[in-house]
């Protein structure tokens, strides 16, 4: 399936359901775009999701509804591999094997391990800890080339460039050491509500975030009451962090340049451009979400396509793992 003068491509989300527009700008319609060049492998990532309590069933469900949204986003199955996690033993075993290759310190330093300790005080695990060896682990168990993710997973890339250097330094060159790929529009867009803090779903007030399979109205409402300043120009301009994350979503999903769309607008006030932004993420999502309800519907589809993107994935990763077995002394299984 895979052409071999092609780079290869890894990347991953997590199960928190259907996704956000954060998730969508940041990360997936470059997913998407990126099946025409490169050797594309995505994964819904439910093995990360433990790191903080869930409720199984939940999860479950969870993770049918992120890999059928990927689905309805446009990756497709005859040209990338997509899969669930959990259904591939290797990045867990290769995941421990480069824990020793991680020092405590560095794992300490990962802005997204201390701000997680603090959300979940009565649950530091040590799965929490570890969950960048696991990260690293899913990108170098295919020796992928290219990450492409939003910014706020960029230190646990260093932090898998690392691991690969440290790896290749102590056994030899094994791994390809990866390199980020961060879309040039969207790879950071903030909460509606509070413009200084990044759209997420596992917000309590549920007109911060839009999801991809909200419908026309309730995407409207939301960017209707979205948080912007006292100004009446809209311009990017620093300090106006909600109409900076307007323009930027604007652009992301329309393709005009901030130039233009202050121009366009020139004249009108933030409830026009707010309801413009509205329209134009509506227009942009609605075939996603018609997708989407079709796929979500059809289990056995689903499971046909899972079942088999595993099975691609397991043949994929098992050449690494069986090579760095080799390289730290394991004894050959005959
Ligand atoms: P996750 O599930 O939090 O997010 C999935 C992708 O969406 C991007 N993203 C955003 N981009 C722009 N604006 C936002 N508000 C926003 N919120 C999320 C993230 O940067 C990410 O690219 N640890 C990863 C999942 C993972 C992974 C991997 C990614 C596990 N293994 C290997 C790449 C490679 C995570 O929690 O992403």
């Amino acid at each position: 399936m895979f052409d071999k003068n092609k780079k290869l491509i890894f990347s991953g989300i997590q199960p928190s359901g259907t996704f956000t527009l954060g998730n969508y700008l940041g990360a997936v319609i470059n997913w998407n775009k990126l099946q025409d060049d490169y050797n594309c492998v995505y994964c819904v990532v439910d093995m990360h999701a433990i790191t903080v309590k869930q409720e199984p069933a939940k999860l479950r469900q969870n993770t049918l509804e992120a890999y059928a949204l990927l689905l309805a986003c446009g990756i497709d199955i005859n040209r990338s591999v997509l899969f669930i996690q959990s259904h591939v033993k290797t990045h867990a075993e290769l995941s421990w094997v480069l824990s020793c290759s991680t020092q405590y310190g560095e794992l300490g330093r990962m802005t997204q391990f201390k701000d997680k300790s603090l959300k979940h005080a009565d649950d530091i695990n040590a799965g929490l800890y570890t969950y960048p060896v696991l990260m690293a682990a899913d990108i170098l168990v295919y020796n992928a080339d290219l990450v492409p993710v939003g910014i706020d997973q960029k230190q646990h890339l260093e932090l898998a460039r690392n691991v690969a250097q440290r790896f290749n330094g102590r056994y030899g060159e094994t791994f390809i050491v990866p390199e980020p790929y961060i879309g040039e529009v969207g790879s950071k867009v903030m909460s509606l509500q509070n413009p200084e803090s990044k759209m997420s779903k596992s917000d309590d007030n549920v007109n911060a975030y839009v999801l991809v399979i909200d419908d026309k109205d309730t995407i409207i409402r939301k960017f209707k009451r979205a948080v912007t300043d006292s100004d009446t120009e809209i311009v990017y301009k620093e300090g106006k962090d909600g109409i900076n994350n307007l323009m930027t979503i604007y652009s992301a999903v329309t393709g005009d340049s901030f130039d233009k769309i202050t121009a366009d607008f020139s004249g009108k006030g933030y409830g026009d451009f707010k309801l413009a932004v509205g329209e134009a993420v509506a227009d942009k999502l609605s075939p996603i979400r018609e997708e989407y309800l079709k796929i979500i519907a059809d289990k056995d589809y689903l499971k046909k396509c899972y079942t088999e993107g595993a099975e691609q994935a397991l043949r994929l990763s098992q050449r690494v793992v069986n090579k760095v077995y080799r390289k730290v002394g394991f004894v050959d299984k005959v």
